[in-house]
This record gives C-alpha cells, sequence and structure tokens, in this order.
C-alpha cells in the first residue's frame, strides 16, 4: 500500500496530525465530547503517508478504520492530548491539528457517579489549554503549522481572528452550515486561509481535500513564503 503508484514528494519529512473529538469525563459514567468522527485528520495523515512522509497520528476515540503505516497515539481528553502534542512536535516539519478538542471540561471528576436529585444540577466547567496557541507561541524554526476552523458564521472573518491569534501559517475553515460539509460525511467543503491568500475548494471528498490542503502547504514550503 505504502507503494501504490503516488507521488513521493514528502519523504523523509515528518508530519504530526491529531484528528478525531476529545472526552471530558464528569463521573465513571458519564462525559462530555462533540461529533468530531475523525474522517478529515484521518484523510490528511493518509495521505501524508501515501505521499513517503513519516506520519504521526495523535487521536481521540474514533470508530472509523486506523490509516496503515502511521505511527499512531491514541488519547481520551484534551489535557492527554496535550501532553501527548508537547511530547511529539519538536522534531516536526508540518503540523496538522484536525482534532476537534474540548474548550472546557468539567472543573473536577466525580470519583462515584453523580445521583440525580429533584432540582437542576449545575456543572462547573473550566477551559482546556489551546494545544494550537501553544504550538504558535512555542514554534520550532522551519515548522509549518496549520489549524482548522469549524464555524455556523462569519466563517472567514473568524478564522482569519484565528490564524493570527494562534500564529498560524494557515487555517482550513469549515461551515457547519454548508450540506457536504462538517461532521461524518464524506465530502467537505474548505477554505484554505493564509495571511496572503483566500482558496475556496468545491464540494469534495475528505481525501481529496486533505491532497489539496497538503499540495498548498508544500508549494508555501518550497516557496519559503510562509
Ligand atoms: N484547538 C486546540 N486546542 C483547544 C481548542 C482548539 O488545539 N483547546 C485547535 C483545534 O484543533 C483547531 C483550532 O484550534 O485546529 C480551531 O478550533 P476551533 O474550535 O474552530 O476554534 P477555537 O479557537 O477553539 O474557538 P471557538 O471554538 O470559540 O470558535
Ligand atoms: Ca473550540
Amino acid at each position: 500500500l505504502k507503494e501504490i503508484s503516488c507521488e513521493k514528494d514528502m519523504e523523509g519529512m515528518k508530519v504530526l496530525v491529531t484528528a478525531g473529538p476529545t472526552m471530558e469525563a464528569v463521573d465513571p459514567v458519564r462525559y462530555i465530547t462533540n461529533h468530531s468522527t475523525g474522517k478529515m485528520g484521518y484523510a490528511i495523515a493518509r495521505v501524508c503517508m501515501l505521499r513517503g512522509a513519516d506520519v504521526t497520528l495523535i487521536t481521540g476515540h474514533t470508530t472509523i478504520p486506523k490509516p496503515s503505516f502511521v505511527n499512531i497515539i491514541e488519547v481520551t481528553s484534551a489535557r492527554e492530548m496535550y501532553e501527548t502534542v508537547r511530547e511529539h512536535y519538536g522534531d516536526k516539519q508540518i503540523i496538522v491539528k484536525a482534532a476537534a478538542v474540548a474548550d472546557y471540561r468539567p472543573q473536577s471528576i466525580s470519583t462515584e457517579k453523580v445521583k440525580k436529585t429533584d432540582g437542576n444540577m449545575v456543572l462547573e466547567l473550566e477551559k482546556t489549554d489551546d494545544i494550537l496557541k501553544f504550538l504558535g507561541e512555542n514554534r520550532v524554526k522551519g515548522q509549518f503549522l496549520c489549524g482548522f476552523s469549524m464555524e455556523t458564521q462569519n466563517m472567514l472573518e473568524n478564522s482569519r481572528a484565528k490564524l493570527r491569534k494562534k500564529n498560524l501559517d494557515m487555517i482550513v475553515a469549515n461551515n457547519l452550515r454548508q450540506e457536504g460539509a462538517g461532521f461524518g460525511t464524506d465530502t467537505n467543503i474548505v477554505t484554505i486561509i493564509t495571511e496572503k491568500e483566500e482558496i475556496s475548494l468545491d464540494k469534495m471528498s475528505k481525501e481529496e481535500a486533505a491532497g489539496r490542503i497538503m499540495d498548498e502547504i508544500l508549494r508555501l514550503m518550497q516557496e519559503g513564503t510562509y
């Protein structure tokens, strides 16, 4: 599979991809998560592997098939993903953060099952670490940093703000409101945003979108204009 006909334009490159949702425990029975299936991130990992890269995939729990010939590390929570990324980001030339990381987690995890009472329940949440922001602040020289952005409104404007705030080279924006885009679908409609450019791709398979995103990253790295 690794040898199938495909231009090996990423030979010798080390790539880190994160994918899938995180799960934040409430008690031994319950957790908070989101609808991410990991498809987009797995497609990126697979495309990079097929193009000859040495790929590390840090993934939340998903039910989709794992890509072959990729170093896979499974994590559960945002904290675990943060710690695992910190261990692995240092020697990577390209980092693509497609994971849907929880922004908040329960402030404390009950060791016993929380029992229901007659009234409402309030769950105190605390902020998780912003992994991508950490990577933007602790960037290794020459490293290319690509984030993903999921929005339901003001997609371009909000995504551009994330590109700057997190010190990224690229952000790939998806609008959850568009048909054929978003969680669980096999297709996606993305806009590739860099400081200088905005490339809106048509609806296409997530594998194809992954190829186009990687083409763009490699082009910018070759030009040295990121
Ligand atoms: N991200 C991250 N760590 C977090 C939250 C998000 O690394 N704790 C990353 C995601 O993996 C993604 C990017 O930041 O690549 C943007 O995620 P998104 O949820 O769209 O944006 P946020 O910055 O979290 O802002 P908001 O959810 O309020 O739109
Ligand atoms: Ca978020």
